[in-house]
């Protein structure tokens, strides 16, 4: 044991005077194990050679949704099964149904829901004539206009979903129930303009498609 010892603390000692005897301090000195400082992997944002963009941090693949998160459903893990055509859009109107059951709490979340992302622009009654309209923002028929009053709701979905026209896509902001429940209150405003005056209640829905 001794023997080996002595052995070992000489060449300990001259491996670290070796390392330390470099007094240029822009160069690192004798690196025993350079791959632990300088990783042999790309890093996340240095150009890479195998990709055609050149780009290492790489979107997740198309469809990769969250997992984790409590406001997330198992509604979201399913991709959107329909394309941003206007053969999408009108399939979407005949197939896609509301999933999401119509109770006086759901409503009352697509409500609050509705005031905090679409109000600006569609007006507290639906009517088009939210602030941003009023300066000069794009105006959106009224949900009770003829354009409107009939839109089913998986049409509505897809609109929420890709945007249209001068309305942009929610898809980022709203998980698919919160959408679910905004198109829930929107409904009771296809119907009935003033209904978002009176509380939401199950009453004042729009009968089911
Ligand atoms: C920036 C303003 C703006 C915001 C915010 C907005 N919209 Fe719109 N929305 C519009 C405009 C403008 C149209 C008319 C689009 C067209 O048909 O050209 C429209 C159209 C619609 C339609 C009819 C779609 C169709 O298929 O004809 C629905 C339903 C709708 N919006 C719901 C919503 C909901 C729900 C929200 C909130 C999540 C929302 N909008 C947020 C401006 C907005």
């Amino acid at each position: 044991m001794k023997k080996l010892l002595s052995y070992i603390v000489p060449f300990a000692f001259v491996a670290l005077a070796a390392s330390c005897h470099y007094t240029d301090t822009t160069k690192p000195g004798h690196e025993y194990m350079p791959d632990m400082y300088r990783s042999p992997s790309y890093e996340t944002y240095s150009s890479n050679p195998n990709f055609p963009d050149s780009i290492t941090a790489r979107h997740p693949v198309k469809g990769t949704i969250a997992r984790g998160s409590a406001v997330y459903s198992d509604l979201d893990r399913l991709p959107y099964a329909y394309e941003n055509t206007p053969e999408g859009y009108e399939k979407a109107g005949i197939e896609l149904k509301n999933p999401i059951p119509l109770t006086t709490e759901n409503l009352a979340e697509g409500k609050r829901l509705y005031f905090n992302f679409c109000q600006a622009c569609h007006g507290e009654t639906g009517m088009g004539d939210g602030p941003v309209v009023q300066r000069n923002g794009p105006v959106p028929p009224a949900y009770s206009s003829e354009a409107l009053k009939n839109l089913p709701e998986g049409k509505m979905f897809h609109s929420i979903q890709y945007g249209k026209n001068m309305m942009g896509s929610h898809a980022a902001q709203l998980t698919v129930s919160q959408r679910w429940k905004i198109i829930q209150y929107v409904q009771t405003l296809q119907i009935d303009a003033t209904a978002s005056v009176a509380p939401a209640n199950e009453t004042n829905a729009a009968p089911k498609q």
